[in-house]
């Protein structure tokens, strides 16, 4: 491992506040973001430009992706589901779309209310609006281990739909442990299929820690060469249409991890912590204002 460099892509102003129960206001998400953007992060997924009666949690996705300020060195992510959702983003100043399917039909059902092939249709205008912006678009693949519908999910039903969005043009493929049940073996089996496909440069592994295994499946994936992970500050985050489903790795914890292995990833453990603190007083809700 020694001098290798991990890109860590913090999700948590989206992922993680996106499955509060108490809608965090504006102003805090922004004091959020700022403060992750000062820890050194250099990819964050600000929001998501989905249906506000689907989540209201990200109703406010317009104020906080406008009032995000652009910055040297910091790509501003936001989930988007459809072209009504990249037109918006876009014009909000995003400066990358994450559009997001499943390997499992019926999350795919309950996430986004279409098949998997039908999302992949509706992907095709939001790759083309992008492109002429010159956006880049990452593609998510929830369920790629286990389903909370479904349960077992096939490593090569992940493996197509992967394939499937680079081939509509997504520059990188988020493989994400949805529920955070997935064994390490199970990870290993699911990432070797992946690579079949998909070269290992664009690929990158999104793991919620349900049962506290996202650490040693971050370790099956740097072994398979993944130097991409999704983290979620203060480890907030799940979906709210995955029950049971706990937050994402947190940011602190994978980068320490990290570190101790020997990776680089360029982040200001101080600053870090005071994002993580923040990130969880917004989760209790107490903190009032900004
Ligand atoms: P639908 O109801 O089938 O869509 O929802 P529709 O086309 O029939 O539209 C219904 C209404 O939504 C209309 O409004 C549209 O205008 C509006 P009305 O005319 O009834 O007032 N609408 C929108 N509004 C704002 N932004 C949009 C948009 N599109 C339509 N982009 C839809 C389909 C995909 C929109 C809906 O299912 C949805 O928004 N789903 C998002 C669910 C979600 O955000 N889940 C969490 C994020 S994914 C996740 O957490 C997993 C991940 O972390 C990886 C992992 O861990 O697995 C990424
Ligand atoms: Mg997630």
């Amino acid at each position: 491992s020694g001098d290798r460099k991990v890109t860590i892509v913090e999700v948590g102003p989206r992922d993680g506040l996106q499955n509060e129960k108490n809608i965090v206001s504006t102003e805090d998400k922004l004091k959020l973001i700022r403060l992750l953007a000062d820890a050194g992060l250099s990819r964050i997924e600000v929001t998501a430009f989905v249906s506000p009666r689907w989540v209201p949690q990200m109703a406010d996705h317009d104020a906080v992706m406008r009032r995000t300020p652009a910055r040297e060195g910091l790509i501003r992510s936001v989930l988007v589901p459809n072209d009504k959702g990249a037109i918006a983003a876009i014009a909000a100043g995003a400066d990358e779309l994450a559009v997001f399917t499943s390997a499992s039909e019926t999350f795919a059902s309950r996430n986004i209310n279409c098949t998997i092939a039908e999302s992949l249709e509706r992907f095709v205008p939001v790759i083309s609006l992008a492109r002429s912006h010159g956006i880049p678009v990452r593609g998510y693949v929830s369920c790629a281990v286990d389903c909370p519908y479904e349960g077992e999910i096939a490593p090569d039903a992940v493996a197509i739909v992967s394939s499937q969005l680079m081939d509509l043009g997504c520059h990188e493929i988020s493989v994400a442990e949805t529920i955070g049940r997935g064994l390490p073996e199970r990870v290993s089996l699911m990432l070797e299929r992946v690579l079949d496909r998909v070269p290992a440069p664009m690929v990158a592994c999104h793991f919620h820690d349900t049962s506290g295994r996202a650490r040693a499946n971050v370790d099956v994936a740097l072994d398979w060469g993944i130097a991409t992970f999704d983290s979620s500050a203060g480890g907030l985050g799940g979906c709210p249409y995955a029950p049971g489903a706990a937050g994402n790795i947190g940011t602190g914890v994978i980068i320490s991890h990290l570190m101790q292995r020997g990776y680089a990833t360029g982040i200001d453990s101080n600053i870090l912590q005071l994002a993580e603190e923040f990130a969880l007083s917004l989760r209790n809700g107490c903190n009032s204002g900004n």
